[in-house]
């Protein structure tokens, strides 16, 4: 039997509380899993002075992927480095992949179905900044063979669902940067002629993500971009505590909840595990484990249509492990 090595980084705040629920639900299946923990993050940082060491970087790359919880970034720390822009540029984690689904939740209107596919390793998020006190510069750095690899994503993956792509911009007025992005996108649709492909600007997306979501079958969009119409898209479907996503690249893949380390919540067993279960979920795809990734959904959704076990983001009262504990109840393997 297929044995999968599987790197577990909990992270910090409720990273740590919410991983090891998706891996109680993991460990369900028949399948054969070698997971190994690496701690990566702020509370790593206090103790070593960085959020990734060299030697964790090392142990994480002897697996075939990555199941990360979140990491705080603090603000006030100079030349503090994110843990997981580290991770997703040090093992070029190029795609990211952030399906926004409507679930069984009430209230939350059930016709949703879109993705959102960002580009990960560079645009505004390129960690290039200088200045002094009056006047600081951030690079926001595009380039052709990386709009080109996340396009080819975007068009692949519009090919297995409605064949729709929005490229979202904002060529009017970064010109250069956003145009060459537009441009190289538009040149791979040439690759995939029965995809129907157009434009968007990133405000205007921005309001119809709330008006008309039914109009989106696959957003190609930069990072910046696609970072913040991810956090508003969740909002469609429930919040953060159930938006699952996935980084990838050519070697290693990454999953992970969209949501960071909410130090608001952390430490009182309430957060949401959902995203993080269907993180592992997306996990099981890349593996193409399919029968058990549609049964955990399956589960899932069972749990909250009976609406009895949800946590306080969804309106209800319980914990962590309840909502975990009642989905291992509702699996049917
Ligand atoms: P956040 O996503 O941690 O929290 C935003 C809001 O959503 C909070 O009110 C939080 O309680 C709620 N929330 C998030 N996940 C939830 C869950 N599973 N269940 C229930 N409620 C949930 O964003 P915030 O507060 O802006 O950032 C906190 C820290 O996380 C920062 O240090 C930030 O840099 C970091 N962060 C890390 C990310 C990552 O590791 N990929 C992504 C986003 C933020
Ligand atoms: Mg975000």
């Amino acid at each position: 039997m297929v044995m999968y090595k599987v790197a577990l980084i909990p992270g910090d705040g409720i990273g740590k509380e919410v991983i090891p629920e998706a891996v109680r639900v993991l460990k369900q299946t028949n399948l054969n899993f070698d997971f190994s923990f690496a701690e990566i993050g702020y509370d790593v940082w206090k103790k070593t002075g960085q959020s990734v060491t060299e030697d964790t970087l090392e142990e994480i790359k002897k697996n075939q992927a990555i199941l990360f919880g979140a990491t705080t970034t603090p603000n006030g720390i100079k030349n503090y480095k994110s843990a997981i822009l580290t991770l997703r540029k040090s093992l070029d984690l190029y795609a990211n992949i952030r399906p926004i689904k409507s679930y069984q939740i009430k209230g939350i209107r059930n016709d949703i179905d879109l993705i959102i596919v960002r580009e990960n390793t560079e645009g505004l998020y390129s960690e290039i900044e200088f200045g002094d006190n009056n006047s600081v510069y951030t690079i926001r750095v595009i380039t052709k063979t990386a709009s080109e690899r996340i396009a080819k994503v975007a068009f692949n993956i519009a090919n297995t669902r409605r064949k729709k792509v929005t490229i979202v911009t904002k060529t009017n007025i970064l010109r250069k940067s956003c145009g060459l992005f537009r441009d190289t996108c538009l040149n791979i649709q040439k690759e995939y002629p029965d995809i129907e492909t157009n434009e968007m600007y990133i405000d205007t997306t921005a309001l119809n993500i709330i008006i008309k979501p039914e109009y989106f079958d696959v957003i190609l969009t930069t990072n910046l971009f696609g970072d913040i119409l991810s956090d508003e898209a969740a909002g469609l479907i429930g919040g953060l505590g159930v938006t699952p996503s996935a980084n990838i690249g050519e070697k290693y893949a990454l999953f992970e909840p969209v949501h960071g380390s909410a130090p608001d919540i952390a430490g009182k067993g309430i957060a949401n595990p959902m995203a993080a279960i269907l993180s592992a979920v997306m996990m099981l795809q890349y593996f193409q484990e399919k029968k058990y990734a549609d049964k955990i959904e399956n589960a899932i959704n069972i749990v909250l249509k009976e609406a009895k076990y949800l946590t306080p983001d969804l309106g209800g009262n319980n914990t962590t492990k309840d909502f975990t504990d009642a989905v291992i109840s509702s699996l049917d393997f």
